[in-house]
């Protein structure tokens, strides 16, 4: 029997990778515009580390984690999101030593055990970004506007960047409690998980998908109503600082997040031809949880994008995989040695150069420079080697040019590099 990959864990191929990687690097570069810089973490963390930080009660520790013994005994979790290891990276290196401020940005595989489904998988990959060390509400809306930066960059349109408030532990008990009261008076309107969990994680009760635990919160105590002096000032100056660079959001008091850390601001941004996984990205402020994890008590604000949604909103748009500046064909043994040394000097020299080494016919060796796509093509033979010169043929204009062996590199460097130009008007 064939061994295949694993369920909901895709292999991302050749054709597909270009997508991948102008997404990436164009986050390298938006990012960076923001004095973002790269970070790396293990994939494999301490179970302790997102059990505390993502909150008991959630899915995402209550159901979701690949949890494993080592063979020292120790509890270990393939990584199920970003910030909780950036904030123990930044704890354990005392970054906040270096700088109070710090403003770091990842890109790598996540974890998570759920019902696989298009947009939904149980290994996926985030780009994501996390401001340390800034209290003032202008980060807020700058890391939103860097978001939406992005987005505008990798020409991602038709999204809705929705905002909320989530409190913080002065405020947010007592709406808690207040959601708690409302709950308990249409028990049995709500489904059984809601049931068991309206006491521990109430919030959650307002973003099932059930029809009739919908229906019987519509008319449930908006969180920003209950928001203290603080909070809401926060909210309203995050609102102002986003009309002010003319970022357009909408407010979604019932929006929910599915991790505990998240204090003050959270957001979501929405993308209605994604079907049911509509978020492609998320996050949110959470000013307690690097002293929560044994830090010092330092805020903090960060998101995270789902890479496969937005290769998904990208849709059938493909970029052109790279193809071969050169194809070196050759006729006879002594051509076909010397050829694979002069590819390989070429290739030195900074071409993407391509050769038949099964010495095929030159019919099949024009076909498989076709097939490659490349962009000029040679033959290289007894007489071009006692010459010293070869003919290089443009392959789509079928354009050929003399010119001696020598000087191979510096011709087609200019002449691809002509190609490369924008057409002018
Ligand atoms: P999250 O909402 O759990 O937040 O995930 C962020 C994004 O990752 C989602 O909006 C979605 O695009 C993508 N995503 C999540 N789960 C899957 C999945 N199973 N398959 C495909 N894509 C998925 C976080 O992870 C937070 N760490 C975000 C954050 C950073 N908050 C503050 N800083």
């Amino acid at each position: 029997m064939n061994i295949t990959g694993i369920k909901g864990m895709n292999d991302i191929l050749p054709g597909d990778i270009e997508t991948w990687q102008f997404l990436e690097n164009t986050a390298r570069r938006v990012f960076g515009l923001y004095g973002f810089g790269e970070i790396r973490m293990p994939v494999v963390e301490k179970t302790e580390l997102f059990s505390r930080s993502i909150g008991e009660t959630t899915d995402i520790v209550e159901k979701e984690m690949y949890t494993f013994t080592d063979k020292g005994g120790n509890s270990l979790t393939l990584r199920p999101e970003g910030t909780a290891s950036v904030m123990r990276a930044y704890i354990q290196h005392k970054l906040h030593a270096r700088d109070p401020i710090a403003k770091l940005f990842y890109i790598g595989p996540m974890f998570r055990h759920e019902r696989p489904q298009k947009g939904r998988y149980r290994q996926f990959h985030q780009i994501g970004a996390e401001a340390v060390g800034i209290d003032d509400p202008k980060i807020d809306a700058q890391v939103l506007a860097m978001l939406m930066h992005y987005c505008e960059e990798v020409d991602i349109r038709d999204v809705e960047l929705q905002i909320n408030s989530l409190g913080c532990p002065e405020c947010r008990p007592g709406y808690r409690q207040i959601l708690i009261d409302f709950l308990e008076k249409r028990l049995s309107e709500l489904c059984e998980d809601c049931r068991r969990r309206y006491r521990s994680n109430p919030l959650r009760v307002l973003d099932c998908k059930v029809p009739g635990c919908k229906d019987a919160t519509v008319l449930a105590p908006s969180v920003l109503d209950h928001l203290c002096a603080g909070c809401a000032e926060h909210f309203a100056q995050v609102k102002m600082h986003l009309d002010d660079l003319d970022l357009v959001y909408v407010v979604n008091a019932r929006m929910v997040r599915g991790l505990d850390y998240y204090t003050k601001t959270t957001f979501e941004i929405l993308a209605g031809s994604l079907g049911a996984q509509n978020a492609v990205a998320a996050g949110g402020r959470y000013d307690r949880l690097v002293k929560e994890l044994g830090g010092p008590d330092v805020p903090g604000i960060g998101f995270a994008m789902g890479v496969e949604r937005l290769v998904l909103m990208k849709g059938d748009e493909r970029i052109a995989p790279s193809c071969p500046d050169l194809f070196l064909a050759t006729l006879g043994e002594e051509a076909h040695r010397r050829g694979f040394a002069l590819v390989h000097r070429l290739q030195r020299q900074g071409l993407r150069v391509e050769m038949d080494f099964e010495g095929r016919s030159l019919k099949a060796q024009m076909r498989r420079a076709d097939k490659l796509n490349a962009a000029y093509s040679m033959i290289l033979g007894e007489n071009e080697l006692a010459d010293g010169k070869v003919a290089l043929r443009d392959m789509s204009s079928g354009g050929q040019y003399a010119v001696a062996i020598e000087q191979i590199a510096t011709l087609l460097r200019q002449r691809l590099a002509r190609e490369a130009q924008p057409e002018s008007p």
